[in-house]
């Protein structure tokens, strides 16, 4: 369970890092002890809550690209919510570090960034579809606002569905963040960020050679213990 005091830094950041936590038990096991644990997608290859995801850079390749590694490699991520494609994205994210890599970063930007540049009626407006039909299995719109405040946006598997829509993606395919967000390095075994994926979106910067047997853990969380 998350100290007090770490509970109030995730819900006034919307993230907190917490250097060497529990290092010694695994990443379902300590995701157990902050909140609860969900699986990534209902339907995503079966997985279930108990399952995790192992992220390891890998180079780019040419076919099912349906993962970032596999469309951007060893490059820079754009920013993103984590599965903004499904009708409604999980709310935390849990990165874990297994193996660290000092000089690759997770940026985490606040989503409120965006309303604070960019027209709310606007935003509003703008309706996306899933790239995919076959990830989601459904086709449904999905507003880029739901609930009013919280912001989902993927630069690859959310495809514009309206002007409004095009519009937003240009523009965020332009804008530069630099010095808006903050950066954290999993460099040691149990190095945890823990993401509020509804009010921010995050990103990792690109990995040099040296640094590809980086290996990083990731599940999800619906709520965080009180
Ligand atoms: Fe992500």
């Amino acid at each position: 369970m998350l100290t007090t005091q770490q509970k109030h830094v995730l819900e006034t950041d919307g993230h907190i890092f917490i250097a060497e936590f529990l290092p010694n038990i695994d990443i379902v096991s300590c995701g157990k002890t902050v909140g609860k644990v969900v699986a990534p997608l209902t339907l995503k290859s079966g997985l279930k809550a108990e399952k995790f995801e192992t992220l390891t850079p890998k180079n780019a390749i040419t076919s099912n690209k349906n993962t970032y590694s596999s469309i951007f490699g060893l490059g820079e991520f754009p920013y993103h919510t984590d599965l903004a494609h499904s009708s409604l994205p999980p709310k935390y994210l849990l990165l874990r570090c297994v193996k660290g890599a000092e000089s690759v970063k997770t940026n985490v930007l606040k989503s409120q960034k965006i309303f604070d540049n960019y027209n709310y009626t606007k935003l509003k407006k703008c309706i996306f579809k899933p790239r995919d039909k076959l990830i989601t299995r459904t086709l449904l719109p999905l507003p880029l606002i739901f609930d009013d405040e919280f912001i989902r946006w993927d630069s690859v598997f959310l495809l514009p569905a309206n002007k409004n829509a095009e519009n937003f993606q240009n523009w965020m395919s332009e804008i530069k963040w630099n010095g808006l967000e903050d950066s954290y390095s999993l460099s040691t075994l149990g190095d945890t960020l823990i993401i509020n994926n509804w009010m921010n979106l995050h990103s990792r910067s690109l990995v040099p050679e040296k640094d590809r047997s980086r290996i990083v853990e990731r599940i999800y969380l619906s709520e965080i213990w009180k």
